[in-house]
């Protein structure tokens, strides 16, 4: 355990693209179903319509996701509302719509639960989507206890997410290895903190982190074991599909 005084105002347990493993990811089902498991914190993947409207997806195309094919960013909000998100999981979800962030922030706030917002640009539209992700979250969470935390593995999208709505925290999102800049990169994009792939994270480079006055969230955490080691190197939360065994009563 370190002696880090980061604060992290946030649950310990995340239920990753919702509960995205038990209902179909990145839908209001699955974050009701993260809820009724006991979870205080969700996060999801939002990305842009065509016209403008922030909606949960992970992927850029709607192929694995949902009943139709190809880049959902090529369709209008109306277009997208026709498609069905639900059948590719499982005929107790078929008819499911796409979730909006509106349509989250709503069943989040009425409940008590914090978002981590991951802005999940399609490819070409990093800084519109940081800005437009933004703007709406600081619209929509304009009097909550506690802001969404916003992340992205774009660079891009954080920059233009910072600008647009600098009081929202934000974190780096990272892939691979902690890279040797990631100190620079982290002032020049004020984040919090950073939210990292379990396979690179080492007790050391845990350490680092948190001693340099930075959060760090770690995803995606499957393995009970695994999760109780991460949280005794002192990371301050994790991302789960597992919400069954990894759950807030686990921990
Ligand atoms: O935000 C943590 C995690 O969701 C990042 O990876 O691909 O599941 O969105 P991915
Ligand atoms: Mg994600």
């Amino acid at each position: 355990m370190t002696s880090t005084q980061t604060h992290w105002p946030y649950a310990r347990l995340i239920a990753h693209r919702g509960a995205g493993r038990y209902a179909p990811e990145n839908t209001l089902s699955a974050i009701r179903m993260g809820a009724q498991h006991g979870f205080t914190m969700m996060e999801y993947d939002v990305k842009l319509s065509r016209d403008g409207v922030p909606v949960l997806l992970h992927d850029d195309t709607l192929d694995r996701t949902s009943n139709a094919r190809g880049i959902a960013g090529n369709l209008s909000f109306s277009e997208l509302a026709e498609i069905d998100f639900g059948s590719w999981h499982s005929r107790d979800f078929a008819g499911e719509p796409i979730g909006t962030l509106a349509s989250i922030a709503a069943y989040t706030l009425a409940n008590g639960i914090a978002s981590n917002i991951e802005i999940k640009p399609t490819k070409g539209l990093e800084h519109e989507t940081g800005r437009a992700v933004a703007e709406q979250a600081a619209r929509l969470w304009r009097d909550a206890p506690l802001p969404p935390l916003l992340s992205s593995f774009s660079e891009i999208a954080l920059q233009a997410a910072m600008e647009a709505a600098p009081d929202l925290p934000r974190a780096l999102l990272l892939a691979r290895e902690l890279p040797a800049d990631w100190q620079e990169k982290a002032e020049r994009l004020r984040v919090k903190g950073l939210n990292m792939n379990t396979r690179y994270i080492t007790h050391d480079n845990a350490v680092a982190i948190l001693d340099a006055g930075y959060t760090l969230a770690v995803y995606t955490v499957n393995d009970p074991e695994r999760a109780r080691e991460l949280i005794n190197w002192g990371c301050n939360a994790l991302f789960t599909d597992e919400i069954k065994t990894i759950s807030p009563t686990y921990f």
